[in-house]
């Protein structure tokens, strides 16, 4: 994809570097365009070494080539971070005194901005306006956050980090076939409590609902990620809410479910808990040969949910098993996507170097009925987004 990033003058210019960065590791033909204030805050070299291409600042270079049109016209997309409000309001007039303000007139590309100013500046009613201008034109604005700014001072105003940007950015080039949905999305493992410091676990690390969440937002969806301990970032864009056990899950999954089109249940749900949930510390002392816990059930949640779904609601569910023989798997699969009752089960095979915690997945997904639907395997992303075309 070749990406402008367009470099405004403020203090968080520094941070352009970072989203130039991001985009070039993801294998993008990256261009800056830098206004001559921004290069006053961070240097050509390490623009130019960052973008590993020429920075582009003036109007008059480059002229034989049309310069001042010809990046615009071939951009897949533009990113302007950061945007001050003096480049809002030029590009809420549609001024093109400097290369950047061409460059942006002369494309079609999807336009993203990533505001930076002082508190006072983005609540000023010309930025209000410029910022409501630009939206109506379908110009997405990411940020700003509210935070520490450059001085003493804290409030709105703060540059969105560079992944927030770069992510929200290439988002804009996907097809957006969740728009108007409502996905609700488990992550991670549950712990059972049994003392105050211990609990039964699993080995879930939340990376394939977290690519699940991270896929349905960026496909338009509005997301709830439910999140039961994971091992990677919560993704930005999504409405996060925390659970430590399955009955907190389970509570969390039956408030947000009532007003979502979907739910996907990826997280490893503890299927037994402790009965007794000690108050202080278990001691060894007091068992000295063995330690005898009782476990009670816990509800399924996969199968009340999708045993109250109303009509047009999904839900899918996830099956991992340690079988290691791939046509028994899959009658396991069979078997347990008739007893749950949801739309899809996704099945994986799990074990001590499987599944858990990997970057990648291999799955087979069977419908209700027991036929296999689809399979697919590479990322967890990939594997996520082949799960939301089933929804779609
Ligand atoms: O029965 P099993 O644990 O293999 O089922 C896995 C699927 O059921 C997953 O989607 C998991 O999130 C869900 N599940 C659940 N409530 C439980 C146990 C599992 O919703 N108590």
């Amino acid at each position: 994809m070749r990406i402008v990033v367009g470099v405004a003058g403020g203090i968080a210019a520094y941070k352009a570097v970072g989203v130039a960065r991001e985009l070039v590791l993801l294998g993008h033909d990256v261009h800056v365009v830098a206004t001559e204030a921004a290069l006053r805050f961070v240097g050509r070299p390490t623009l130019e070494a960052i973008s590993r291409n020429p920075v582009e600042t003036d109007l008059f270079d480059g002229v034989a080539e049309v310069r001042h049109v010809a990046l615009g016209q071939s951009a897949d997309l533009i990113v302007v971070a950061p945007a001050t409000a003096n480049t809002l309001a030029k590009l809420a007039a549609g001024i093109a005194d400097d290369l950047l303000g061409t460059t942006i007139l002369a494309s079609t590309a999807p336009l993203v901005v990533a505001p930076a100013m002082h508190t006072e500046m983005w609540q000023n009613a010309a930025t209000v306006a410029n910022v409501a201008t630009l939206r109506d034109r379908g110009v997405h604005v990411v940020g700003p956050a509210s935070g520490q700014l450059t001085g003493s001072d804290s409030g709105p105003g703060r540059m969105a980090e560079p992944s927030e940007i770069v992510d929200a950015a290439l988002a804009t080039l996907r097809v957006q076939d969740l728009v108007g949905r409502r996905v609700v999305v488990t992550a991670g493992g549950t712990r059972e409590p049994l003392d105050p410091v211990r609990f039964l676990g699993n080995r879930s690390s939340g990376r394939q609902g977290v690519a699940l969440a991270e896929a349905a937002r960026d496909r338009g969806a509005e997301v709830v990620l439910l999140a039961a301990h994971l091992e990677v970032p919560a993704p930005s864009g999504v409405r996060t809410r925390t659970v430590e056990t399955a009955l907190e899950l389970r509570e969390a999954v039956q408030e947000e479910f009532a007003s979502a089109d979907a739910l996907v249940m990826a997280a490893a749900v503890a299927d037994f808990r402790p009965e007794q949930v000690q108050d202080s510390k278990i001691k060894k002392d007091a068992h000295p040969e063995k330690l005898q816990l009782e476990l009670v059930r816990n509800p399924d949640i996969l199968a009340e949910t999708a045993a109250s779904a109303r009509e047009g609601q999904r839900v899918i569910g996830f099956a991992a098993e340690t079988e290691p023989d791939a046509d028994a798997l899959l009658e396991i699969g069979r078997a347990k996507a008739a007893r749950k009752g949801a739309d899809h089960l996704v099945l994986n095979k799990v074990g001590w170097r499987e599944g858990f915690a990997q970057e990648h997945n291999a799955v087979v997904i069977v419908s209700r009925a027991g036929d296999i639907v689809t399979e697919a395997s590479g990322s967890k992303r990939e594997v996520a987004d082949a799960i939301l075309d089933l929804l779609v």
